[in-house]
């Protein structure tokens, strides 16, 4: 297939990379390449390039900056798909895009099944929501990936916090009180593959590790693995006050992929990888 990944240069897009460059032609597009929010431009280019299928990677994703850039936001978490998915109607290309569990409002203890309606709590969900409602609108060739907690070598993530405090701080405060799967970005990359490669009927996925904690216990493995014992102390959310409210509880029910490898076995492999621990 000849495959287009835009926000190529982002965390997961370098894991889409990795993934598929081996059996697939790829052009890689990011910023320097493309602007995704601007309209005609857009659709024009990825029209004139013609792939089968378009996998967008590109998305802001800045959750709390942006609370005060709500423009921008809508501009390229939601009018921006609908320029893409408009593009891929065009040539007749599978549209590929993530999307979050932050569409939810996180007060479902049980977590959310794909067909869940949507009631996101803050802006950046609230763009990612309305992205997702322009594929609906628009396509009928598509997979929309809801995925959480992502972390991965390319990009800010948890553990690479984790292990900066560990070495700034005497105590580190993690809060304990919000829910989710963390997700390798290099694990989410080869359920992609494979879901494209496969011949899953079009629709909504939800791709997470395997498994549920909160933000405290996340923190608490990755100082177990790393042999590490900081003075780690769990803390509300409120003592953490941030521009964007989080949900509580964001699991993404998975019932329609076999599940992936549990969260502490990809966090295990990222440390051997970063080259933290040896196995
Ligand atoms: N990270 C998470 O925890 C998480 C959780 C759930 C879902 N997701 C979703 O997963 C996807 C990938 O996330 P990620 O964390 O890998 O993202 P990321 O690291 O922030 O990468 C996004 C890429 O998109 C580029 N981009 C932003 N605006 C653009 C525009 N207007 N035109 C072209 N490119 C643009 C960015 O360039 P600049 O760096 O120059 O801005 C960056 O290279 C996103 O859809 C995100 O919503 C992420």
């Amino acid at each position: 297939m000849k495959i287009l990944i835009l926000g190529y240069k982002g965390m997961l897009g370098h894991e889409l990379v990795k993934e598929f460059e081996n059996s697939h032609e790829l052009i890689l597009w990011d910023r320097d390449q493309i602007d995704i929010s601007r309209k005609e431009d857009t659709i024009k280019k990825v029209s004139d390039l013609c792939p089968d299928l378009v996998i967008n990677a590109a998305a802001y994703t800045a959750v709390d900056e942006v609370e005060h850039n709500k423009d921008l936001a809508y501009k390229v978490n939601s009018c921006a798909v609908g320029f893409l998915a408009t593009a891929c109607k065009e040539i007749d290309a599978l549209f590929v895009h993530f999307s979050t569990d932050y569409v939810f409002d996180g007060e479902n203890h049980n977590g959310y099944k794909e067909d869940h309606s949507y009631n996101p709590i803050n802006i950046y969900g609230k763009s990612k929501a309305l992205g997702e409602k322009m594929i609906l609108d628009i396509s009928s060739k598509y997979y929309i990936i809801r995925t959480s907690w992502l972390f991965g070598k390319h990009g800010k993530n948890f553990i690479e916090t984790m292990l900066r405090l560990d070495k700034e701080k005497k105590d580190i405060k993690v809060v304990n009180d919000q829910f989710g799967s963390p997700t390798y970005a290099k694990d989410l990359a080869v359920a992609v593959k494979k879901l494209v490669e496969s011949q899953n009927p079009y629709g909504i996925y939800h791709i997470t590790n395997f498994g549920t904690c909160n933000w405290y216990d996340f923190a608490l493995k990755i100082f177990e693995f790393s042999g590490l014992k900081p003075n780690i102390k769990p803390v509300a959310s409120e003592e953490f006050p941030t521009p964007a409210k989080r949900p509580t509880y964001s699991m993404l029910v998975n019932t329609k992929l076999p599940p992936m490898r549990k969260w502490e076995e990809a966090l295990k492999d990222y440390l051997v990888e970063t080259g933290r621990i040896n196995f």
